[in-house]
């Protein structure tokens, strides 16, 4: 892979996708973003291309001339591998050798859905990694609507019960993408990729509560209460239905697992939740 090339870097501006530019500039690597709203142009440092997945036209103008490409699917298409696999075809068909995905620990190779796009990357690139971190971190801060219910009611409201999930922080998750990106010899394997402990909401509740010094609740629910929570919050039914789902997926122990993937591939340890939260801007 020539080092002159830059690596595409869909979803660019956000969770994962920033941070993954983040760690290959800060290794000396190029980067074009991709994003539906650029406000840069290619051939300039810390390029943006337009790019979106639902606009076909757009994605030849942004594979072309790149070294490997770091893929966020859709967010909240349930049929990712529509608008995905096209696109996979026409970057290995430009020569494209190295992709790296960002797929779900909740996510399988077996499964529907985005576990297609997995199947598809491991059959069609020589040189691949499919992540599959568990729950972000970040999903506490900012505009999500955990951070939203903490900042407005003080309470998470989930339906996971007592389970635990290894949150992990999103920055870990791209140094692992930058590593699958650039080292020398393919990584070729999906990676379970969680912080260093599992913690239940409640956990991560008495955490924020001791940092922030305001009293912040767990308040579980029933998966289809949770769901319709969801769908008035105004995501799609069948993508609430699926977080619904993947709570009471963690209700269950599903999520309950760590995995030393962080410290194998970067050679240090993942971040814990006491130590993001101590550094997050929880406003
Ligand atoms: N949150 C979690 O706990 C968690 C856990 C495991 C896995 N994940 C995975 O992480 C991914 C989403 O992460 P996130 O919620 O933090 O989102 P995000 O990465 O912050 O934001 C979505 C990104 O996708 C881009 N985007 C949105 N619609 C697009 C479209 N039609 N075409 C091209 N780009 C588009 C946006 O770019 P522009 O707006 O600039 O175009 C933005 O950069 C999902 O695949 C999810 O399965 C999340």
């Amino acid at each position: 892979m020539s080092p002159v090339k830059p690596f595409l870097v869909t979803g660019g501006t956000g969770t994962t996708g920033s941070r993954v530019r983040a760690h290959l500039t800060a290794t000396g690597h190029r980067t074009r973003t991709a994003t539906r709203t650029p406000t840069s142009t290619p051939g300039t440092d810390g390029e943006m291309v337009r790019f979106d997945w639902t606009d076909p036209t757009t994605h030849a103008p942004a594979l072309d001339g790149v070294g490997g490409v770091y893929l966020v699917p859709p967010v909240g298409d349930p049929d990712p591998a529509a608008s995905m696999l096209p696109f996979l075809h026409r970057a290995r068909g430009a020569g494209i050798e190295r992709v790296v995905l960002l797929g779900s620990s909740a996510i399988a190779e077996t499964d529907g859905g985005l576990g297609e796009v997995y199947r598809s990357i491991r059959a069609l690139f020589p040189q691949w990694a499919v992540l599959r971190p568990s729950w972000f971190m970040q999903n506490f801060t900012g505009g999500h609507v955990h951070a939203r219910s903490i900042r407005e009611r003080g309470e998470i409201v989930t339906a996971t019960g007592d389970g635990r999930v290894a949150f992990v922080d999103a920055d870990d998750i791209a140094a692992v993408a930058a590593r699958a990106l650039t080292d020398e010899h393919p990584h070729n394997t999906a990676h379970l990729i969680t912080g260093p402990e599992a913690l239940s909401y409640a956990d991560i509740a008495a955490t924020l509560t001791r940092v922030t010094g305001r009293p912040i609740r767990h308040r579980s629910i029933s998966r289809t209460t949770m769901r319709d929570r969801l769908t008035t919050d105004g995501l799609p039914e069948p993508f609430a239905d699926l977080l619904a789902a993947m709570d009471e997926a963690i209700a269950t122990g599903a999520e309950d697992r760590t995995s030393g993937a962080v410290e194998r591939v970067t050679g240090r340890a993942p971040r814990s939740f006491a130590e993001f939260v101590g550094s997050a801007d929880l406003a």
